[in-house]
């Protein structure tokens, strides 16, 4: 399990100076909505306990802050989880450095384990024996991800779903191992559903408001799929509809906020 992870990890470039502080500033936290359904699938108004697996930076673990009692959040990354620490102030968020199949963390009776654009990172079958192990009954594990791009503008939607797509088929090129192509999105219902751990799951979509100025959009783009460093100098394409993205971007959104639309798929299991 960890070998697999661990290989992931250390050929995403996650792990280069300075990738946390760019993946902190830029990726986005879920908003209040997929909270609320989460709480109410799990019927915990205000859950006790809130477990976030692959919890990188903390954008994913410390919305919880002031909605739980207790937050923990799970990584295995020792970057991401210096920096995870150094952005929560609250007291009731605690890091622990480990993988999300062997968190150490034994029987808490967690009302929610989350997995917050990380479970294509993981090896499946054995975090979702964890995830339950966590779980009290009723608790609710769920796998979500937001699609990107988020809706920002017709134009530089286009753009950064050309610069998405580069990246995707240099990574293939290359050989550039990437967890979604071991364990598909696509898949993760399917895979709580035969995992036979919990009684019922479905998928749920919902979306959230954010804002973004061309700064905020071109990091976002920036931090999405490791650094472009990963590629070197055998996919300039990847350079190249980057700087595309970058020029239409500050063109059409420049230095104001304009309100984005982010889509989430939230595939939950209830213990
Ligand atoms: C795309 S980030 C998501 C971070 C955060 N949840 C968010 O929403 O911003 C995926 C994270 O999963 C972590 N990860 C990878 N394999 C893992 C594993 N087996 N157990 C726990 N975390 C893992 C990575 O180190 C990375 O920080």
């Amino acid at each position: 399990m960890s070998d697999f992870s661990r290989t992931l990890i250390e050929r995403s470039g996650y792990e280069s100076e300075d990738f946390a502080d760019l993946y902190n500033r830029y990726r986005l936290a879920p908003p209040r909505e997929l909270l609320d359904i989460l709480t109410l699938v799990a019927e915990a108004e205000r859950p006790r306990l809130v477990v976030d697996l692959g919890a990188g930076t903390g954008l994913s673990t410390r919305v919880w802050a002031e909605r739980a009692e207790r937050v923990i959040g799970v990584e295995p990354n020792a970057h991401m989880v210096e920096r995870a620490r150094r952005a929560t102030q609250e007291s009731n968020v605690d890091y622990v450095e480990a993988y999300a199949a062997d968190t150490g963390l034994g029987g808490v009776d967690a009302d929610i384990v989350a997995c917050a654009q990380a479970f294509h990172w993981m090896e499946p079958d054995p975090v979702l024996v964890e995830a339950a192990g966590l779980l009290r009954p009723g608790g609710v594990f769920a796998a979500y991800d937001y699609d990107v791009p988020p809706v920002i503008h017709p134009e530089v939607d286009a753009s950064f779903a050309d610069h998405l797509a580069a990246r995707r088929a240099a990574r293939k090129r290359l050989d550039l191992q990437a967890g979604a192509e071991s364990w598909p999105k696509e898949m993760h219902l399917v895979r709580i559903r035969e995992s036979g751990r919990f009684r019922f799951a479905r998928e749920i979509v919902c979306h959230g408001f954010d804002e973004a100025d061309a700064g905020r959009i071109i990091g976002l783009a920036e931090s999405l799929g490791g650094p472009r460093g990963i590629f070197g100098d055998a996919a300039p394409e990847v350079g190249e509809t980057f700087e595309r993205l970058r020029d239409t971007t500050k063109r059409v959104v420049g230095n104001r906020m304009r309100p984005i639309v982010v889509c989430y798929r939230i595939r939950v299991g209830v213990k």
